[in-house]
């Protein structure tokens, strides 16, 4: 793909986190300056250490639900706990993160007339009745249940996305992300994927909930980073989204759990757990969209993207890197 035209001064928000800190390294390799704005909450130093002799990033720890008054280009706002592990820990701040969040992102991608990304999800679309999940579907979220906080949360942003965009003309980009992994995910944050492969590197049982038929679609970081990139670059301002970014190959957990051992080479046995209230059954993206405006579609296997994910945590769980702690 041709890089963009020239280069920017970039925000991002959550930056210090999986795929911010994926992100912030993209950005700098295209020659941007980066600011990289975060409370660490779950996003950790390690993320960026090795970004942070680079004269063109900068880190600034700060919280989004408070205002913030930068001068930049563009924002990407990343900022939310994403697993629910973290983002059902303290409920009201997840919802606050991404209502008042956006709201300050927003007033000041306003003000100083910058184009604004918002990592939207596809828990947007609840436990949905239609699949694959095509942009247009509405959802089906339970407004009380307690990943509420972290999919409300997230549809509030989207409406706040527009009514700042229809009401203040603010260029906006939104990308619903379907499940993405990667190097550097928290290990201990109850994703399948970073749960899978360390349970399987410390040999230990692999635990799946439910009978593991319920299917995901995994995207790998570098991937959805392309999409991104695509979107925010490459499409003209009048293009705001929503854009499905997943991989649409579903996959059942329970094949992901086999996949794991298989790769990792343990003695690891699967055990089986009650599923969790609203875990959706089945998630896969339409990316039909995503394929006709973006020209793309993603092209790591799964294979291949977990051999480099369970390299990533052989290296963490073997240098005994303080990894799983999470607070502000
Ligand atoms: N990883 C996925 O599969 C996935 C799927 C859908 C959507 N997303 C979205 O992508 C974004 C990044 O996800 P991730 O997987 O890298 O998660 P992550 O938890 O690793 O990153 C989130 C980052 O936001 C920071 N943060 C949280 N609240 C903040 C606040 N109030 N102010 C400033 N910083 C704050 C955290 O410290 C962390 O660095 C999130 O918005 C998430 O909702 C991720």
């Amino acid at each position: 793909m041709a890089p963009k035209f020239s280069r920017a001064r970039v925000m991002v928000t959550g930056g210090s986190g999986f795929i911010g800190s994926h992100l912030c390294e993209r950005l700098l390799a295209n020659g941007d300056d980066v600011l990289c704005v975060d409370n660490f909450y779950t996003g950790r130093r390690q993320n960026i250490e090795h970004l942070l002799s680079n004269s063109r990033f900068e880190v600034l720890r700060h919280d989004i639900t408070h205002p913030l008054y930068v001068e930049v280009d563009e924002i990407y706002n990343l900022a939310c706990p994403a697993s629910p592990i973290h983002y059902q820990f303290d409920p009201v701040q997840t919802l606050k993160t991404s209502v008042h969040g956006s709201i300050n992102m927003l007033g000041l991608a306003k003000r100083i007339k910058a184009k604004i990304f918002q990592a939207s999800t596809s828990e947007v679309y609840g436990d949905p009745t239609v699949h694959p999940q095509p942009e247009s579907y509405w959802g089906n979220v339970n407004p009380l249940g307690r990943r509420a906080c972290y999919d409300e949360g997230k549809r509030a942003a989207e409406t706040l996305f527009f009514d700042y965009h229809r009401q203040h003309a603010v260029r906006i980009k939104i990308a619903r992300i379907f499940n993405t992994y990667g190097p550097r995910m928290l290990p201990n944050d109850g994703r399948v994927v970073s749960n899978f492969i360390v349970q399987a590197l410390k040999g230990e049982d692999i635990t799946i909930y439910g009978d593991g038929m319920q299917t995901r679609a995994f995207c790998y970081v570098d991937d959805l980073l392309d999409g991104w990139q695509r979107l925010m670059d490459h499409t003209p301002d009048d293009f705001t989204g929503p854009v499905n970014i997943g991989n649409p190959v579903e996959t059942p957990v329970r094949h992901l759990a086999e996949k794991v051992i298989e790769m990792v080479g343990g003695r690891s046995k699967l055990v089986f757990q009650a599923l969790p209230v609203d875990d959706p059954m089945q998630r896969c993206p339409d990316i039909s969209l995503a394929r006709e405006k973006l020209k793309w579609e993603p092209k790591v296997a799964l294979e291949a993207g977990l051999s480099r994910t369970i390299a990533y945590f052989d290296g963490i769980l073997k240098s005994n890197k303080e990894v799983g702690r999470v607070g502000r």
